[in-house]
C-alpha cells in the first residue's frame, strides 16, 4: 500500500497489548520503519543489569551511576532481511532474546522512570522519525515523542487476555512462569505505566482506540488499515 504524502504513525497502549507485532505488521504493508520503543528501554534496563547498576539480591538501582554511564549506551536497530525485522543492537551486540525475559520486564518499568533515561530515549526516537515514513509503538509516542503524528492509535485490551496471550509465548519460548505471575506482572506494570510521574501512559485526546481482546492479528490489521483509507489519500 502506497500513501500519497509521508506520515508518522504512534501506537501507545498497555503492555502485552501487541503493539509491536502490529506496528511490524503495519510497517512492512506500508514499506515504512518501525520502531519499538518499549525494546530501547528494555535494552537500557539489560544493560544496567548486566554492569551490576541493579542489585537483584535488594532489588536496589544505582540511579546515579545509570545516568553517569549513560553516554556509554549505543541503541540502535537494524533491519534483518531474513526475519523482515528491525531489530536492537546495543554497544555492537544483538540483543532481541535477551531484552525479553522476567528480569527484564520486571525492572524496566523503574528504569524507564529515570527522567535522564527518558531524555535520551525521547531524543532519539525524534531522530528516528525525522524523515516520517515510520510507526513507532510505546507509552508516550503520540503524547510526548510525536504530539504532531498523523495517526495515533491508543491499544488496549482485557488484562486477563492480555496475561493469557504473553503467558503462551512464554512458555512457547522454554520460560517456566505460572499464569498468576504473569497477571500479576501486567497488572503491576498497568499501574506503573500510567501513575509514573514522567510521561504516564495516556491517551493522546486525538488517538483513536483499539480494544483487540476479540481480535486476531489479521483483524487489527484490517482495522487499521481501514482507518488510514479514511484519512489519507493512496495510490489505488
Ligand atoms: O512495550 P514493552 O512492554 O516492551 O515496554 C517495556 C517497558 O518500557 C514498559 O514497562 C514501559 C516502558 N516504556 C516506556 O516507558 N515508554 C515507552 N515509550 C515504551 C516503553
Amino acid at each position: 500500500m502506497k500513501l500519497l504524502h509521508d506520515i508518522i504513525i504512534a501506537i501507545d497502549g498497555y503492555s502485552s497489548c501487541g503493539k509491536s507485532t502490529l506496528a511490524k505488521n503495519l510497517a512492512r504493508i506500508l514499506l515504512y520503519r518501525h520502531i519499538d520503543t518499549g525494546a530501547m528501554y528494555r535494552a537500557i534496563t539489560y544493560w544496567a543489569l548486566k554492569n551490576n547498576f541493579i542489585d537483584i539480591k535488594t532489588s536496589s538501582i544505582n540511579t546515579k551511576t545509570i545516568i553517569d554511564s549513560l553516554s556509554q549506551v549505543m541503541i540502535e536497530f537494524r533491519y534483518n532481511n531474513k526475519t523482515l525485522s528491525n531489530e536492537l543492537w546495543l554497544n555492537e551486540t544483538f540483543i532481541e532474546e535477551e531484552i525479553r525475559t522476567p528480569i527484564v520486564s520486571e525492572y524496566t518499568s523503574q528504569i524507564s522512570q529515570i527522567p535522564e533515561v527518558r531524555q535520551k530515549m525521547v531524543q532519539l526516537q525524534q531522530q528516528m522519525g525525522q524523515n516520517k515514513r515510520i510507526v513507532m509503538d510505546g507509552r508516550d509516542i503520540g503524547t510526548v515523542v510525536f504530539p504532531n503524528a498523523e495517526l495515533k492509535i491508543f491499544m488496549t485490551a482485557d488484562p486477563y487476555i492480555r496475561a493469557q496471550r504473553r503467558y503462551d509465548e512464554l512458555i512457547t519460548k522454554g520460560i517456566r512462569i505460572s499464569l498468576e505471575e504473569v497477571l500479576n506482572n501486567i497488572k503491576e506494570r498497568d499501574y506503573l505505566d500510567t501513575h509514573r510521574n514522567i510521561s504516564p501512559l495516556r491517551k493522546a485526546s486525538d488517538a483513536i482506540v483499539l480494544d483487540n481482546s476479540h481480535l486476531t492479528k489479521e483483524e487489527q490489521l484490517e482495522w487499521v488499515i481501514e482507518r488510514i483509507k479514511e484519512r489519507f489519500p493512496y495510490e489505488h
